[in-house]
């Protein structure tokens, strides 16, 4: 069998990510919907599972104090900074099987497949399954992966149960680099009819909670001139998001009382704002922010606006995206470079080492839904560029 690493001969191996992806889509904390979220059981049980699947390629695992499972398999040099390569494993809710798992999959799949062909490379190489990128749990985004990056801020660890997560943090100069494969959870790759693609950045995001809270009241009698209808208002608010600049997505709305007969005395909503430029970003905020004040004082409303999350947009390293479009062309395609709308454990650990990415097409660019998938051929595709990739860089360090 040759040496060197090839879509074709990675089939085997790109079978094995999709049997696995189907099986960790199973574990889930939710029977009628995929749902993993920070420290669930659902979370603990893909940990053992992935564990189970590192330990058998040879890699030592563990879990650190923020949850997130770690395997490492060391280097001819062992005392040599390390190579972090993996994803998540938590999810959205009601998810796709792919978005984080096939990540951490296609990461051990191409190690397996250097240990398949005798190849050892002269760095260890630790292969992170990151304990919540979504943030759907306690909305703190890259919890796991800022954990380890050491950037955890103490107003998270105040809205978090679990105590001690902070004791994940690494050191500067242990990784030389982080590389993540992802679906692209985009329709790019898939309109050019490329199977892989080199990500220039990272998109910068502001995720904000926003209560109306107004008078609630009987839906019969109270005339409508007289209302403090808090939902009225959150419904602007959410019609304002349309133009604001930016990528910007109202995800989730609660009404209080609930009942068809009562006018909302209360809406919260969240707010999730993007973009690759963090000015723009935040000239977007500030524009919503006086829109809904301005809709609060009108209709005689309380306005709570609270900032939950902020995440500066991130460029990947140039010397590692170079790399990996090198490995791509290697098997004849072309580099395509494209830059990243969704948010990514990258860019957390963006503060710890240089980072780059991997994406891999998916179908219709649908993500965060039951129905995300990708091909299998490119899953080998992504393995082979993974693997040489991997040897590319141990040439070079020798
Ligand atoms: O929301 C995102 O962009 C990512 O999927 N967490
Ligand atoms: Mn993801
Ligand atoms: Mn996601």
């Amino acid at each position: 069998m040759s040496k060197q690493p090839s879509p074709h001969k990675e089939a085997a191996l790109a079978a094995e990510v999709m049997r696995r992806c189907d099986e960790l889509g199973r574990v889930s904390d939710d029977s009628g919907c995929l749902m993993r979220t920070f420290h669930s059981p659902a979370m603990t049980c893909a940990n053992t599972l992935v564990g189970g699947w590192m330990r058998a390629a040879g890699m030592s695992v563990r879990e650190d104090a923020a949850f997130n499972l770690l395997g490492r398999l060391e280097g001819s040099r062992p005392k040599a900074p390390a190579l972090l390569l993996g994803s998540h494993l938590d999810t959205v809710i009601d998810a796709g099987r792919y978005d984080g798992p096939l990540g951490v999959l296609v990461a051990l799949a191409a190690l397996q497949s250097l240990r398949r062909d005798g190849v050892v490379l002269p760095f260890p190489v630790e292969v992170a399954g990151f304990s919540d990128e979504e943030g759907v749990r306690y909305q703190t985004t890259y919890l796991g992966s800022r954990a380890l990056a050491g950037t955890l801020k103490k107003s998270d660890l105040n809205r978090i149960e679990e105590k001690g997560i902070e004791k994940a943090r690494r050191k500067r100069g242990e990784f030389f680099g982080y590389v993540e494969a992802h679906i692209e959870q985009g329709p790019v790759l898939e309109a050019e009819g490329l199977p892989v693609g080199v990500v220039t950045g990272i998109a910068g995001q502001s995720r904000l909670r926003v209560a109306f809270t107004g008078q609630a009241g009987h839906a019969g009698t109270t005339p409508m001139a007289l209302r403090r209808d808090a939902l009225c208002a959150a419904a602007e608010l959410t019609l304002a998001v349309e133009s604001c600049g930016v990528t910007a997505t109202v995800g989730q709305l609660d009404v209080e009382p609930g009942a068809s007969n009562v006018i909302p005395g209360l809406a919260v909503m969240t707010l999730d704002l993007r973009d690759a430029s963090d000015s723009k970003r935040a000239a977007a905020v500030a524009k919503l922010k006086r829109q809904a004040q301005a809709i609060a004082q009108r209709r005689r409303l309380q306005l709570e606006w609270r900032r939950v999350q902020e995440s500066p947009s991130v460029r990947c390293d140039a010397a590692l995206s170079a790399s990996l479009g090198r490995s791509i062309a290697a098997f004849g395609l072309p580099a395509r470079k494209l830059p990243s709308g969704a948010g990514h454990d990258a860019a957390a650990l963006s503060a710890l080492c240089p980072v780059a990415m991997l994406f891999v097409r998916c179908r219709g660019g649908l993500s965060h839904h039951p129905d995300e998938s990708v091909r299998k051929a490119d899953v080998g595709i992504a393995i082979a560029v993974l693997a040489d990739f991997l040897r590319r860089l141990g040439e070079r360090h020798v």
